[in-house]
């Protein structure tokens, strides 16, 4: 089966991202990262993806005229490209409708919340591990989910949750999660390559046993 061809977007320090090149490199993802694209110009993430020989570039959000603009200029990136997947790895901008309706089902997103709980606008990074610290949860966790049109609201892949602690701070909390997004993150990506998600409706089924 031949290789898919991946997008991962990023903005920050692309942890994600790591965890991505090192599945791809492990043979675990059957895909390859053909560009790493930030909103951030001084994302380490960048960095990562350079260390790695991957193509990457930026689309400054700050020096973005509009939404409309912006998507374009995704577009004309990903032409070249036309990559099966794009997966956004901590990147915080939303994309255009009209981008999302393009590659429809063909991207996926990592939020730190067992979503639908501690999610959609104003919640990201440390906000959402803030929100959940002073709501007083006993739960939380991390979602890999299809992006549709909406914030944080495409069919859910995969879960795993984390028990929150009465000493836990938005800090420890974001710790205890990162090592759960990149494990949720991979396995959603090689899922995907594999050709075992199926989408039907809101639901997502996972063909085979997930080891
Ligand atoms: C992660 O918690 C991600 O969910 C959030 O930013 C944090 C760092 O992500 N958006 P990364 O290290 O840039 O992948």
């Amino acid at each position: 089966m031949p290789k898919l061809k991946i997008a991962v977007f990023v903005s920050g320090s692309g942890s994600n991202l790591q965890a991505l090149i090192d599945a791809v490199n492990a043979g675990i993802i059957k895909g390859q990262i053909e560009i790493v694209i930030s909103d951030r110009p001084d994302a380490y993430a960048l960095q990562r993806a350079e260390e790695q020989g991957i193509p990457a570039l930026c689309i400054d959000k700050k020096a973005r005229r509009d939404e409309a603009s912006f998507g374009l200029q995704l577009m004309s990136c990903l032409a070249s490209v036309k990559p099966d997947l794009i997966i956004l790895a901590g990147f915080l901008s939303i994309l255009p409708s009209k981008f999302v309706e393009e590659y429809q089902g063909k991207i996926i997103n990592i939020h730190p919340s067992l979503i639908p709980a501690f999610c959609g606008k104003g919640y990201y990074g440390e906000k959402v591990h803030r929100g959940v610290i002073e709501y007083g949860v006993k739960i939380s966790g991390a979602t890999v989910h299809f992006v549709d049109e909406n914030t944080d609201t495409g069919p859910i892949i995969l879960q795993q949750a984390v028990e929150v602690t009465a000493d836990d701070t938005p800090e420890t909390l974001a710790k205890k999660i990162l090592p759960i997004e990149h494990k949720l993150i991979v396995k959603a990506a090689e899922l995907f390559c594999d050709k075992r998600l199926q989408l039907d409706g809101r639901k997502v089924k996972i063909r085979g046993v997930i080891k």
